[in-house]
């Protein structure tokens, strides 16, 4: 089928256009960014910004996907910089592709959520149906993108579907995130053999590794709609504390050191999110389920890592 991705250009894009393309589908991607190095050239690529409605809409009258993935977002830790930009991309953008969906018969919409449309006050593993009392722009905008979806659903047809991510690690930059310290501890373990976390060591976050995500993504849209008992979806993988991922990865990076000076705006972002998440209704509806703990992440991730770096040493500097 044919599927377009908004947001290509981010952290989730080019593993999720390589994973669709190997299903056999007709991925289209998009952003205001030019298409990554490490996708292929035949990708096709358009240059889109999603707070211009009539590009989006243009855009999707031309090319009639019959799913698309809105992955275009600004981050929770950047966001707070830009609050204004913020909201411009992640609620009028998601607006504009839900209007472009409806105006032009798109069936289904694939949406990324968070854990940051959680606030402080939360019991111990985190349900999908608790108060939803964010502190951030990102938040904010993610919260009214789920309820924006789920009413497009009950008013004009649209299959909404999507899931709430826990932090996401993979070996490619995220760019402004504030779960992004799991992550810099394997890039610049690797790159520098050593991390300042902008955390402190005791903070439990729920995190996942990328291909577990992809999968998400792509079994979620393919399960019969029936069996969707709800559009948005906790998803929970594995949820260690920053120490607990510094030691995993000291396992597979001899001698890397690893330090903890906390910062006090990301770290109340990082207080107020969820340490777990109950995602029993995604293994239940859809038979979610992830392959990789912490210690399978590790294993996995430290070799990649070493490897882009040999080919792209600056592939992951810069945060
Ligand atoms: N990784 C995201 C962030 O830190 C959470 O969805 O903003």
């Amino acid at each position: 089928m044919r599927i377009f991705v908004t947001g290509a250009g981010g952290q989730i894009g080019s593993d999720l256009i390589m994973a669709l393309r190997e299903r056999g589908h007709d991925v289209h991607g998009s952003d205001l960014a030019p298409r990554p190095s490490r996708l292929p050239e035949d990708v096709p690529w358009h240059r889109l910004d999603v707070t211009d409605a009539v590009a989006v809409a243009g855009l999707l009258e031309q090319l009639r996907p019959q799913r698309v993935y809105h992955l275009a977002a600004i981050l929770s830790a950047r966001g707070e910089q830009i609050p204004q930009t913020t909201y411009a991309v992640n609620q009028t953008g998601t607006y504009n592709v839900l209007e472009a969906c409806r105006l032009h018969g798109i069936p289904q919409l694939i949406f990324t959520s968070t854990i940051a449309v959680f606030g402080p006050g939360l019991p111990e593993s985190v349900p999908d149906d608790v108060p939803l009392r964010p502190t951030t722009m990102y938040g904010v905008t993610k919260v009214a993108g789920e309820l924006l979806g789920e009413y497009y659903q009950r008013r004009f047809g649209l299959d909404f579907r999507g899931v709430r991510f826990p932090g996401l690690i993979s070996a490619s930059l995220p760019g402004g995130g504030t779960s992004d310290y799991a992550l810099f501890m394997y890039t610049d373990g690797v790159r520098v053999g050593a991390y300042e976390a902008f955390c402190r060591a005791d903070t439990r976050i729920p995190l996942m590794y990328m291909p577990d995500g992809i999968r998400a993504l792509m079994d979620l849209a393919d399960a019969p709609k029936a069996d969707l008992r709800r559009c948005i979806y906790n998803i929970a993988a594995f949820s260690p504390t920053a120490s607990e991922i510094a030691a995993s990865v000291a396992t597979a990076i001899p001698g890397v050191r690893i330090t903890f000076a906390s910062d006090p705006a990301r770290q109340a972002i990082l207080d107020s999110w969820p340490r777990a998440l109950d995602d029993r209704n995604a293994q239940q509806d859809w038979g979610w389920k992830p392959t990789f703990d912490l210690a399978a992440m590790t294993a996995d991730l430290v070799p990649r890592v070493r490897e882009l770096l040999a080919r792209t040493p600056d592939a992951l500097s810069g945060h």
